[in-house]
């Protein structure tokens, strides 16, 4: 279905080479447990890994490689850890807003613990004592009360957190998913030794460059402490340029008497880290428990890297062998002895594990089923994967900007103008497509696929048509399962209609329907757009533009997520929509309004959508 371009398996393994002598490390520090979408138990016994799509926890022995259950907890599960030595198991039920405790010997469902919005990465104390989770939304990190059921204590920390850490000091390290950024907390005495600018609970804080993105997860050295954040970097500025998706893993020195000197943050850039051997979307790292190897699975490109970890605050890693892998890995936990490692593979839906030392395949389970059709499996492969006939450079794919259906926070420098990414949600309801409505059906990303950004093949034989022209539905099964899939997207409610609209938002209702503002004029209907082009003004601010100056009327179902606005993304807030980028009311009436009015209306917006729209 989508051959790889690159067959042979890399297995060019050093492997005899001991490289714990390479390294230099002061003293043991903090060995520490870090979020996954899969974990294994203290006794080795049992490997628990979350469904995305099927909505279960699959529970598989790692001894006859049985799948031993499969137990249906929420919508969209995310991070998954045992609690200490048990075999209890926390899962993080990111669309329901629920974390689901859970006995994996039995499947029985204990506690389900409600938390604020969006749990994504769970991590316990060795011991199991202490529980956390990141809810991404709300930009919190809740400790929970496994026992009584119920969140403990709960601290911002800042923007859309995905990553999580603790270490044995207590000390968690958390990424922000859009900005790449590492941030230290220190939950036992929410001690703030180093506010950041929004007077979050953070203690330290590694800021990335503005183009590091889509950093889901951390994990600690054993013995060095280091952070090693797996993420990419987004060069909007050059989409039809040599490159402008780049994989990388970053280390972080986390020691706070470590030379400011030296760099603290180091970015190693995996594209070049084998020759010209080209891999994308790296999603997870692990390491072994004595700290001389990482591992790293790029879901783009369908395979892992096996690095020798240098420490030397310079390289940081050592390519040492790699590996195909099944579709979409997401997920890669090392064994306690390090003797086996284990991959997940989100899109053929398998664990496999291998023989750390001879790279060998020693375990293969099917974990669950697709619970869709067979065509928007296949157009979920080709959106997630960055081979061939997708892309020729394996660098991208159309999963590295739209991730999980959601958009990159990015806004990109296109031929034709600023284009602040959209998201997939409630595409289907939508059309047209893009900004400029420059397309009427999703079928037409043959274009993009086959464009200087993506370079691909593509998936249909021979010419494709205009954005407008003769429909490109139905020249190839392929590329129609892209647009089923692409177009199944729906919308969660938002997470500020939760308790019901608030009085301000109430009032902004009014003032969103009222003939004086002109809103729903163009955002009118369910999905609130008219699905017209208008000009409202927006097109002044950049030069580079080429289409403008009319748009189309975007919808406003989960605005509230979805900042930077408007198509050239110079809007940081809804407020600003409304006011500095309308000055002459152009986009509805708003000048009139004062400011507790524009607030009024933003609340409104932020509630939007009331319900669950699947
Ligand atoms: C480099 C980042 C990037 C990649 C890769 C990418 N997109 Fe996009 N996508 C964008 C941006 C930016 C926009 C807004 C562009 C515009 O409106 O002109 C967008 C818009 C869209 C839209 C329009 C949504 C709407 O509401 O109108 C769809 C559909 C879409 N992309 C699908 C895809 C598909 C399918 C692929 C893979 C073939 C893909 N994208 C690859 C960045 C990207
Ligand atoms: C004449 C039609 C029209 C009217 C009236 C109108 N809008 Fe819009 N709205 C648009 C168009 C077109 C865009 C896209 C403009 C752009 O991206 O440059 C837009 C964009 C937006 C956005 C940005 C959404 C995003 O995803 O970036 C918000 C928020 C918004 N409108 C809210 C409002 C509110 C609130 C009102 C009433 C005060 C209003 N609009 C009145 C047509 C309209």
């Amino acid at each position: 279905m989508v051959p790889p371009d690159f067959a042979p398996p890399l297995l060019m393994l050093r492997l005899l080479c001991c490289c714990a002598t390479l390294l230099t490390f002061a003293s043991s520090v903090s060995a520490g447990t870090s979020n996954s979408l899969m974990d294994l138990s203290q006794d080795g016994r049992l490997l628990a890994c979350s469904n995305r799509d099927s909505g279960t926890v699959s529970i598989v022995d790692l001894q006859s490689g049985e799948l031993l259950r499969e137990v249906p907890v929420g919508r969209h599960p995310e991070g998954v850890c045992f609690l200490g030595a048990t075999h209890q198991l926390v899962v993080a039920a990111y669309a329901d807003d629920v974390v689901v405790v859970l006995n994996a010997d039995t499947g029985e469902i204990g506690k389900r613990i409600d938390v604020d919005d969006e749990p994504y990465g769970v991590v316990a104390s060795t011991d199991g004592s202490k529980v956390f989770v990141t809810l991404e939304f709300p930009g919190k990190v809740a400790e929970l009360d496994v026992a009584a059921g119920k969140v403990s204590q709960e601290w911002s920390v800042g923007t859309f957190p995905r990553g999580i850490a603790l270490n044995t000091d207590g000390l968690l390290y958390i990424t922000e998913y859009l900005s790449g950024a590492l941030k230290q907390f220190e939950p036992a005495s929410g001690k703030v030794l180093n506010a950041d600018e929004s007077g979050t609970h953070v203690t330290e804080h590694w800021a990335g460059t503005p183009e590091d993105s889509l950093a889901r997860q951390v994990a600690l050295h054993p013995v060095s402490g280091k952070a090693y954040v797996p993420h990419q970097r987004s060069r909007v500025t050059v989409a039809h340029g040599a490159g402008s998706i780049f994989p990388y893993v970053t280390a972080i020195n986390t020691q706070p008497d470590f030379d400011v000197e030296k760099k603290r943050r180091r970015r190693i850039q995996m594209d070049s880290f084998r020759g010209t051997y080209v891999v994308a979307n790296p999603w997870e790292v692990a390491l072994s428990p004595t700290g001389d190897r990482l591992y790293v699975v790029f879901s783009g490109t369908d395979d892992m890297f096996i690095c020798d970890v240098l420490d030397d605050n310079y390289r940081e890693l050592e390519y040492a062998g790699g590996l195909r892998l099944g579709a979409n890995p997401r997920a890669v936990r090392v064994s306690a002895d390090g003797s086996r490692f284990y991959v997940y593979n989100a899109l053929d839906f398998t664990v496999v594990g291998y023989d750390a030392a001879s790279l060998q395949q020693v375990l293969s389970t099917t974990v669950t089923s697709w619970p869709g059709t067979a065509e928007e499996l296949l157009g979920k492969k080709l959106f997630y994967t960055a081979n061939a006939p997708m892309t020729r450079q394996r660098w991208i794919s159309c999963s590295s900007c739209h991730p999980d259906g959601d958009a990159d926070g990015r806004t990109w420098q296109q031929p034709e103008g600023l284009r602040n990414t959209q998201a997939m949600l409630g595409l289907k309801h939508t059309h047209p497509i893009h900004w400029s409505a420059d397309r009427d059906e999703v079928q037409d990303f043959e274009i993009t696929i086959r464009s200087p950004l993506m370079q691909g093949r593509g998936l249909i034989k021979g010419k494709v048509n205009d954005g407008l022209g003769a429909p490109n539905a139905g020249l190839s099964a392929e590329l129609d399962a892209l647009a089923a899939y692409t177009n199944s997207h729906g919308f969660l409610q938002s997470p500020f209609a939760k308790q019901g609209l608030s009085e301000s938002a109430q009032r902004g209702k009014e003032l969103f329907f009222s003939a004086t503002t002109k809103c729903a004029e163009c955002h009118s209907g369910t999905y609130f757009t008219d699905l017209k082009m208008h000009d409202v003004g927006t097109a002044a601010t950049d030069p580079t533009e080429k289409f403008g100056p009319e748009f189309d009327t975007p919808t406003l179902l989960s605005v509230y997520r979805s900042a930077p606005y408007l198509h050239h993304g110079q809007a940081a807030t809804l407020e600003e929509v409304l006011t500095t980028h309308n000055p002459d009311d152009r986009h509805g009436v708003t000048s009139h309004l004062s400011p507790q009015q524009i607030a009024d209306v933003v609340e409104y917006m932020k509630a939007l959508p009331l319900e669950d729209m699947p």
